[in-house]
């Protein structure tokens, strides 16, 4: 058997079960810098999923059933850095459809995505194996309260090199969980890049982190973006204090 029919088998069988918990739709989606164009599996009944998230515990809203800017912005970022992923064990926070994720596999990166919502990880990996010929290893997390499996496996390979997150700071209870995961994941010299399209949170994360001492090299991006909104993505890239 050839490794494409490999490959098809198992998008047949990601897509079969993913179709038994959602409706679903192939959506094009274009990386404007890179010219890539990727077909991005999404769910199509928001109606239902918002109705579904009113029983989550922690009323996370389905975001990560929507295309966003950032996490096209992100992907474009990894591969015009291609270099500085390749061969890295990479963790993105916050995966969503996994746009950012397949650009990073594409990339040549060791990818652990990791996402509050089962659905989306499932879909992460449908999207990468179609886009990029690869699937990220998937965790299911709450950066709110993180597992031991998450730290140790920071842990095991001392610290990410890079941590990834696309429009991850929408909300301010977000800011200080979000900030200490950074620290305590990302390697002495690791580097964290962080897509966000203006909201305030994400504005409160950066000055809290410069407060901090930490560095920041930043990027503007304006798309156009698939849902044809206007917004201007800031991409930056933050290193630890005196690295
Ligand atoms: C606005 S979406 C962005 C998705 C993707 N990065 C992109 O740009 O397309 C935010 C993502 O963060 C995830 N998320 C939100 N709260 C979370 C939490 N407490 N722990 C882990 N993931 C969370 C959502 O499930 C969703 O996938």
């Amino acid at each position: 058997m050839t490794g494409d029919s490999t490959r098809d088998r198992r998008l047949d069988r990601l897509r079969a079960r993913l179709s038994e918990q959602v409706a679903l739709k192939d959506v094009p989606v274009t990386l404007p810098r890179a010219g890539r164009t990727y077909s991005i599996l999404t769910p199509t009944d928001h109606d239902r999923l918002l109705d579904e998230a009113e029983t989550d515990p922690e009323q996370n809203l389905p975001y990560w059933a929507e295309i966003w800017p950032s996490g096209i912005a992100l992907g474009d970022v990894a591969l015009a850095r291609a270099a500085a992923l390749a061969g890295h064990t990479v963790l993105e926070l916050g995966s969503g459809l996994g746009i950012t994720a397949a650009a990073a596999l594409e990339a040549g990166a060791e990818l652990l995505a990791a996402d509050y919502s089962a659905v989306s990880l499932a879909l992460c990996r449908h999207n990468a194996l179609r886009n990029a010929g690869r699937e990220p290893r998937t965790m299911e997390i709450n950066w709110r309260a993180p597992t031991d499996e998450l730290l140790a496996h920071a842990d095991a390979i001392r610290g990410y090199p890079r941590i990834l997150a696309a429009d991850v700071l929408y909300e301010t209870r977000d800011i200080a969980p979000l900030l200490a995961l950074t620290e305590r994941l990302l390697a002495p010299d690791g580097v964290l890049w962080l897509a966000e399209p203006g909201r305030e949170a994400a504005q409160r994360f950066l000055a809290a982190a410069t407060a901090l001492g930490w560095g920041r090299e930043s990027e503007a991006h304006d798309g156009p973006w698939t849902e044809g909104t206007n917004v201007r993505v800031g991409v930056h890239f933050l290193r630890r204090p005196g690295s």
